[in-house]
């Protein structure tokens, strides 16, 4: 579990985080959506350490990481994994040795249990053997996203944070990675947090929605609630697509 309370963070002086709380739970897609620029990525990297906030408290369980040494936080960082737009894996690398990456990094594993780990992970993420020696350039957008979360699950994390993992995706490809993420948050128990601006994930994977517009929270429910929710910056975001307007009228 992660819950943030009242967070402010600002650039310059201007705003970007208006005092968010929230709760994040363990077994859980949890994701944040909202408008471009309404302050997700913030939010994300924030709840990570790589922004420190003016205000407010991040816990991860009982652990107030706003509070913690540099030593925990390092030790914390081990058991998060990360997603990050447009996948980041290292080109000049095979699928393989990205995935083994961060059991070199951090931790004492001999060559055949990294060796175990990878193919353990890619094999969970559906990455067939003969693509293990390719470079990331050689396969496809979706089997990229699939090798980065090859790669964030590699460290067996608790946590697990994506942001935008779909964007660039035809949207049956985009649904197969939310439906992946779904399922490896179930069996592996992660916390995760996914920030997206596409609706189709809210339907599929939207087990807790939070909606955030220009650094505030404005609404927290399922992706069941969301298509008759009263409140009108929600519903101005979810039905500037047309599709989603008609299943709110009802029409076919
Ligand atoms: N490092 C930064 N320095 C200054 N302003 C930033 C920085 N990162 C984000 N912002 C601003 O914060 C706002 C929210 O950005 P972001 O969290 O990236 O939005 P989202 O992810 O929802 O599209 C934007 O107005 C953006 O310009
Ligand atoms: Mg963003």
């Amino acid at each position: 579990m992660i819950e943030v309370k009242n967070l402010h963070k600002a650039f310059d002086g201007d705003e970007v985080l208006k005092g968010i709380s929230s709760r994040f739970e363990k077994g859980k897609t949890n994701l944040i959506i909202g408008r471009s620029g309404s302050g997700k990525t913030v939010l994300l990297k924030s709840i990570l350490g790589l922004y420190d906030v003016d205000s407010g408290e991040i816990w991860y369980n009982d652990l107030n990481f706003t509070e913690t040494n540099e030593r925990d936080r390092k030790k914390l960082r081990q058991e998060i994994g990360m997603v990050f737009q447009g996948g980041a894996l290292f080109d000049s690398i095979s699928v393989e040795e990205n995935v083994r990456f961060p059991l070199d990094m951090f931790t004492t594993m001999t060559y055949g249990e990294k060796q175990n780990r990878v193919e353990f992970c890619l094999d969970h993420v559906n990455i067939e053997k003969k693509a293990f020696k390719l470079n990331p350039s050689e396969i496809s957008g979706g089997m990229q996203k699939r090798v980065a979360i090859a790669r964030a699950i590699a460290l067996n994390p608790k946590y697990l944070f994506c942001d935008e993992p779909n964007s660039g995706l035809d949207p049956e490809t985009a649904t197969v990675i939310d439906k992946l993420i779904q399922s490896l948050t179930k069996e592996f128990q992660m916390t995760t947090i996914i920030n997206t601006h596409d609706m189709n994930s809210v339907i599929e994977i939207g087990e807790s929605v939070l909606f955030i517009s220009n650094g505030e929270k404005e609404w927290v429910g399922t992706k069941n609630e969301i298509l008759n929710s009263e409140n009108k910056k929600l519903n101005d975001f979810i039905f500037a697509n047309k599709l989603y307007a008609q299943l709110k009228k009802g029409e076919k």
